[in-house]
């Protein structure tokens, strides 16, 4: 049996991996065959990229930037992904496809419909069975990732109306593909938010 690709989607600073973590522990109980992953730098090659894209100092023109993304998912798609699905595993993948139509598409201010088509040539087509998209406006994000004291990387360093714009783009990629994703409030507590998440999951696995 073909596996399952579940993405997790929401701007920096919203709580992504802590819910994937659960999401994990729920799956495993269930008897699946967990992969968990990230972007950008799933892969070795996809580590290079990422450190280009966050650590690298110096200007990064809007459509390089987006290219290095998409070259990092193709990798990913082509050489992680894939194979784990067809093995009937399920893949967590911490962002995908629609990172880079919110973050680069809105905050960058690229053609939104031009950054999604670069993606889905990447990765021929392939797109996830479920999106969790974790929102919260982006002050509350703001102040969640102040607390945790770690230096923020070159994008985090934006400002908060880019991580606002950020969030608009997303809320529509949700309204415009409802099967796809689901939303989950954010400024709910970890609990909550996972209670959602596992029911909808639930519903997939059967
Ligand atoms: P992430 O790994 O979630 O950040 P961290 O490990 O610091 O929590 O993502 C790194 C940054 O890359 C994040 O600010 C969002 C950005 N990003 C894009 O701009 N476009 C993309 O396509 C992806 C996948 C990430």
């Amino acid at each position: 049996m073909a596996g399952l690709f579940i993405t997790f989607e929401g701007i920096d600073g919203v709580g992504k991996s802590t819910q994937a973590d659960l999401l994990e522990t729920f799956l495993v109980e269930q008897n699946q065959s967990v992969v968990r992953t990230i972007e950008p730098g799933g892969t070795e090659l996809g580590q290079e990229i990422r450190h280009l894209l966050l650590h690298r100092k110096g200007e990064v023109a809007p459509r390089a930037e987006a290219l290095l993304y998409a070259a990092d998912r193709a990798h990913h798609v082509a050489t992680k992904i894939r194979p784990a699905i067809a093995a009937g595993q399920v893949v967590i993948g911490d962002r995908y496809l629609d990172s880079s139509v919110a973050y680069q598409g809105a905050g960058r201010e690229l053609d939104q419909a031009e950054v999604r088509n670069i993606s889905i040539w990447a990765v021929e087509g392939l797109l996830p069975n479920l999106t969790i998209l974790l929102d919260l406006e982006a002050s509350a994000a703001f102040s969640r990732r102040n607390q945790t004291g770690t230096e923020p990387d070159r994008l985090e360093s934006e400002k908060v109306e880019f991580f606002e714009s950020v969030r608009e783009s997303y809320l529509k990629l949700a309204a415009a593909e409802p099967e796809r994703f689901l939303v989950v409030d954010a400024s709910q507590s970890i609990d909550e938010m996972q209670a959602q998440i596992r029911s909808r999951v639930k519903a997939l696995l059967s």
